[in-house]
């Protein structure tokens, strides 16, 4: 499994802490950036994880900011991006099973790094359903390609 992680300046400090968890767990990551403090512009380094994710070039993204929301309405502006900001177990367990996400947003001021770690290890070991959840995902697809939905 391979994973596409990248935040901006308000969560750089949790994307560490997210790469030693990664590597404690012997996961393969890329990390798109960005690389100090300094302040950047969040659609940036979500689309750099995000469009690395689309291409399949990488199975899941994590990405990261300050509240988690901003990377995730950039992630999601990305096709083939199904982006879910979570706070809590359920959200991070029913976004895969139900959603197929292959995109976990979390905010740095809204998650600890032990809860983030939590919810990353249930989003990546959770299999989505299938069956009626993927005719809704097929209507996110056609959603994105501009049909209008009868
Ligand atoms: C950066 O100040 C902050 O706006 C960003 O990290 C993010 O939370 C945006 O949604």
């Amino acid at each position: 499994m391979k994973i596409a992680v990248s935040a901006d300046h308000g969560a750089f400090d949790l994307k560490e802490s997210v790469k030693k968890h990664l590597e404690e767990k012997g996961i393969e990551y890329h990390d798109f950036g960005c690389f100090s403090k300094e302040s950047v512009d969040y659609p940036r380094y979500a689309y750099y994880a995000a469009s690395a994710v689309a291409r399949k070039e990488y199975d899941f993204g994590i990405i990261l900011c300050t509240t988690g929301l901003g990377v995730s309405m950039a992630a999601n502006k990305v096709k083939g991006i199904r982006a879910a900001v979570c706070t809590n177990e359920m959200l991070a367990r029913m976004t895969r099973s139900h959603n197929n996400a292959n995109v976990i947003c979390m905010g740095q001021n809204v998650v600890s790094k032990e809860l983030a770690n939590k919810l990353i290890d249930i989003f990546l070991s959770t299999e989505f359903e299938g069956g009626r959840h993927q005719r809704r995902i097929d209507l996110l697809t056609d959603i994105e390609n501009g049909k209008e939905l009868d």
